[in-house]
Order: C-alpha cells, then sequence, then structure tokens
C-alpha cells in the first residue's frame, strides 16, 4: 500500500483556513489573473454594483477556491459554497439562490458537472437575477417569476471543455489558472511554515518545493507529512536530511512523482512498448481511474514532459526514458 499524500482529492477544502491569504498581497503568484481581477472589483465597487461572474479554470490545488475566499474577503463579503455534483435536482439549487443576499459570491466547484436541467436554471439567474419557476405538471402548470438578490457567481472547473457554451458564455471573465514556478512555491512553503509554526532551513524548502508539483496544495500537504518526521526523528526542525527522508519515505521521487505517476509511465513504456496508448487501455493496465488519470497525473506527467498526449494516445517522451533509467528506443 501507498502511504503517498492523497493528490487525488478534488476540492480545496483540505487546505486549512489557517492557510488562506487574506490580502491581495499574501496570494504569491498568478499575478496577471490578480491584476485583472483587482480592476474588475474596483470598477463594480464604483459602479456600486456586484462584479462580473468569474470563472476560473486550471488543473486541481492550483487554488481556485482559496482566489474565491480571497475575492470575497477584499470585497468584504460572504460566500456560499456549492458544488456541481453535489446538487441533484433544481430544488436544491433555488434553495441556495433564494437564499443569497446581495452582493453575496456563489462558489460553483466543478460547475462542468452540473446537471442540464439545474444548468438551465441558473441562466436567468446569471443574466437578470431572477428565476423562472414551474408550478403544477401538464396542462395547470403555471410559470412563476422569482427576483433574486445580486450575487456574483464564481464558478470553478477543472474541464473547461466540458462546460456547456450557454454557460460559458455567461461568464464575464475568463481565468486559467496555471502551474506555479519553483520560486514561488517556494514562498508559499516559507509562508505556511511560518503560520504553523514549523521551523524549516531555507535549503529544506527548497527541497519539498522541488517535489510539489508546482501546486500549492500538494506542497502545503507535504509540508505538514514533513513536519511529522521531524517531530518524531528530531527536534521538529525540518532541515534538508530530514526532508529528503520523509519524502523518500512518502514514495515522492525528486521530480514530484508519486507511486501512481510512476505506474502509468512505466507502463506506457514497458506495456505499450512507449505509446501511443488510449486513456482507457492505460487506465485498465495501471488500475487507475481514468478520471484521476485525466486530472491529476497527466497534466503534470506533460507539464514535465514526460508524455505527450497525441491523437492516438499516450506516448512516454525521450525525457521520461531518461528519468527511469530505460534506453530510448530510436526508431528507424
Ligand atoms: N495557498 C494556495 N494558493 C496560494 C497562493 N497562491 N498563495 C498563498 N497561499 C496559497
Amino acid at each position: 500500500m501507498s502511504i503517498a499524500p492523497d493528490n487525488k482529492s478534488g476540492g480545496d477544502d483540505i487546505l486549512d483556513n489557517t492557510l488562506r491569504p487574506n490580502k491581495w498581497d499574501e496570494y504569491i503568484g498568478q499575478d496577471s489573473i490578480k491584476q485583472n481581477i483587482k480592476i474588475i472589483i474596483q470598477a463594480a465597487q464604483k459602479r456600486a454594483q456586484p462584479p462580473d461572474h468569474l470563472l476560473f479554470y486550471g488543473n486541481s490545488g492550483l487554488g481556485k477556491t482559496t482566489l474565491a475566499y480571497l475575492i470575497a474577503k477584499e470585497m468584504n463579503r460572504p460566500i456560499r459554497l456549492a458544488s456541481g455534483p453535489a446538487l441533484e435536482r433544481a430544488g436544491d439549487l433555488v434553495a441556495i439562490l433564494t437564499n443569497l443576499s446581495d452582493g453575496e459570491i456563489l462558489f460553483m466547484d466543478e460547475c462542468h458537472r452540473l446537471n442540464k436541467t439545474i444548468e438551465e436554471y441558473l441562466y436567468p439567474a446569471m443574466e437578470e437575477y431572477k428565476l423562472n419557476l414551474i408550478l403544477g405538471r401538464g396542462p395547470m402548470a403555471r410559470t412563476m417569476e422569482l427576483k433574486l438578490p445580486k450575487f456574483t457567481l464564481i464558478g470553478a472547473t477543472t474541464r473547461p471543455a466540458m462546460l456547456s457554451s450557454p454557460l460559458r458564455n455567461r461568464f464575464g471573465a475568463v481565468f486559467q489558472l496555471n502551474f506555479y514556478t519553483q520560486g514561488d512555491i517556494e514562498k508559499i512553503i516559507e509562508r505556511s511554515s511560518r503560520l504553523l509554526n514549523i521551523r524549516t532551513e531555507k535549503q529544506a524548502c527548497q527541497i519539498i518545493a522541488q517535489r510539489s508539483r508546482f501546486t500549492p496544495r500538494v506542497a502545503n500537504r507535504l509540508l505538514k507529512r514533513v513536519r511529522d518526521f521531524a517531530e518524531v526523528e528530531g527536534d521538529g526542525l525540518i532541515t534538508s536530511e530530514i526532508a529528503e527522508r520523509a519524502l523518500g519515505a512518502l514514495e515522492v521521487d525528486e521530480m514530484g512523482l508519486d507511486p501512481s505517476d510512476r505506474r502509468i509511465v512505466e507502463t506506457i513504456i514497458d506495456k505499450f512498448s512507449g505509446g501511443p496508448v488510449g486513456l482507457q487501455a492505460l487506465a485498465a493496465a495501471t488500475q487507475e481511474e481514468e478520471e484521476s488519470i485525466l486530472d491529476i497525473n497527466e497534466p503534470y506527467l506533460m507539464q514535465v514532459g514526460f508524455i505527450e498526449r497525441t491523437p492516438k494516445g499516450r506516448l512516454a517522451t525521450k525525457l521520461a526514458y531518461e528519468h527511469f533509467g530505460i534506453k530510448y528506443p530510436h526508431l528507424i
């Protein structure tokens, strides 16, 4: 059994409240998104209107929820959390929308997984702050219009292509969160260490950052696991030696690959002669879920240049062969 930290969790809610940035200055990286959102908020405040609905997309753990919380804080407005797949009936959405207050932010995680009927209730709510309810059935059915408070919807998705175009078109601005730089991840680890009273050597921060998949959620999780080691095996100080040992025990390698990443790349190389291999076949051979290959493993493996996605399937690159110490087959 692997004891690698669970990278597969979808929601950002695992991130400790203590670590959530409360001010723009505390939110590290994604500079252009920050600048654009600041302007959208300031302009809306000048007009005394709620900001346009915003859509954030990007891989999980990059801080979409964190950014939504920060916007609510900066605007001094309440925020309500909802999740696409958790809404089963239109009534669930109606209940949320009718309970919002003026200026409130509604954060809809995984909005690509909203069911279509529910989604249609959202359109007039987003456009005109109203709901068209259907009362009764058959010939006796009547529609009723319900006015809603002026809210801002912040939608988040890891799969923007799966969003229906009517929904996508109703967002006033769309932002893609990218992987962070090594330097920004180091700053995030240093900040989290301060907030959690963890003592870390500078070089140890660099080691943890290097294995954090350029992703804040992973960085914070690894930091906490390494702290456990430092407290049990030492006096609490995270030295580079402790960091290396802890990450080795967690089976996270120097590139941040965990056992499931390694299984995927090694399977492409060993069982499919380097590819191309389709997603279904790869999932079956590795016993990983297609969804987690798509959302968790592949984005990072492509970012580090270990796999390529082609129309025929996934290919292992020369870099991947080198990382695993396997001779790259030169095709004639
Ligand atoms: N936690 C998650 N994302 C963060 C960021 N960009 N800056 C600081 N802390 C974070």
